[in-house]
């Protein structure tokens, strides 16, 4: 077993795991040693775990459902789980004016609800065992709040600070939390979200990079940073901050953004 097993091992859980984010943090989780139950309201998330070339089992769960943790406990019911991760996250691109109901009840309960019901259910045996980490992938949108995608920006905030409270509370347990703080990032739903690519300051990020070095840096921070930018804009006066990432980031969505305009 590797180290990294020994510490966070033998389970994970990840939420969000058929695609993206989720799925490298599946992928990696596997490569170093550790067995992954996948969580995803899409089925292909069965498909997906038995692809994986180690232990792996799929779930098919919809975190925006009542009754989801209860799924996810009786498919972990006999693992030791020293490793989730709250990766599952929605948003809506668009005026905060314009965002349909739908959309804010869907974003609060998956990037929230389950986010917190998640940290209440999987740690506590962590402390008890005094090993494990709670992981939550935050955003670069979190450090500011972001025009074009005001309450997803928030919501990420929620829980990077979430991670950041509990690490700090649980500080001298053996057990840890980290925030990642992600850049964009090549996944099917940043692809889908109409970026106009052409107009980002920097490229996308690979998430299987991203996911390995924050996985690396796991138990020195409760807030990682995903690259040198974020880490700069989180320094920055907040008023200006919120100019820099605001105009950076409806600028990356000229259809919902019109050039120009007072976005
Ligand atoms: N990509 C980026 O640029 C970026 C940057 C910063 C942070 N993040 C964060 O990274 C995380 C993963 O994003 P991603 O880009 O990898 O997204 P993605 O490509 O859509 O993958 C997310 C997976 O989660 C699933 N999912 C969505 N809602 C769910 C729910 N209610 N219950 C269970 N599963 C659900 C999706 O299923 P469906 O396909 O059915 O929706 C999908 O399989 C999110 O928290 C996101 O906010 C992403």
């Amino acid at each position: 077993m590797t180290d990294f097993a020994e510490r966070y091992g033998p389970w994970a859980v990840v939420t969000g795991a058929a695609q993206g984010v989720g799925l490298a943090y599946a992928e990696e989780l596997v490569e170093r040693g550790l067995g992954v139950l996948l969580v995803d309201r899409d089925p292909k998330v069965e498909g997906v775990a038995s692809d994986l070339p180690g232990e792996a089992r799929g779930l098919v769960a919809d975190l925006a459902d009542p009754g989801w943790l209860e799924r996810v406990e009786g498919a972990a019911a006999d693992l030791e789980v020293g490793l989730a991760v709250a990766n599952a996250g929605v948003g809506y691109v668009g005026r905060f004016l314009e965002m349909p109901a739908a959309s804010r009840e869907t974003i609060l309960r998956v990037n929230c609800d389950a986010t917190v019901r998640m940290a209440e259910w999987a740690l506590p045996p962590m402390v008890e065992r005094g090993r494990g980490a709670f992981v939550v992938t935050s955003s670069g949108s979190a450090l500011v709040g972001t025009a074009g995608v005001a309450l997803y920006s928030a919501t990420k905030a929620f829980v990077l600070n979430l991670a950041e409270a509990i690490g700090w509370e649980l500080r001298g347990t053996g057990v840890v939390t980290q925030a990642v703080v992600a850049p964009s990032m090549s996944t099917p739903a940043f692809d889908q979200s109409g970026v106009d690519r052409e107009r980002m300051l920097t490229p996308a990020a690979d998430p299987r990079d991203v996911v390995r070095r924050a996985l690396d840096a796991l138990g020195e921070a409760p807030c990682w940073y995903g690259d040198a930018g974020l880490e700069m804009l989180a320094g920055l006066d907040r008023r200006q901050a919120v100019d820099v990432i605001s105009a950076a980031t409806t600028r990356m969505y000229p259809g919902v953004f019109e050039p120009g305009g007072d976005a």
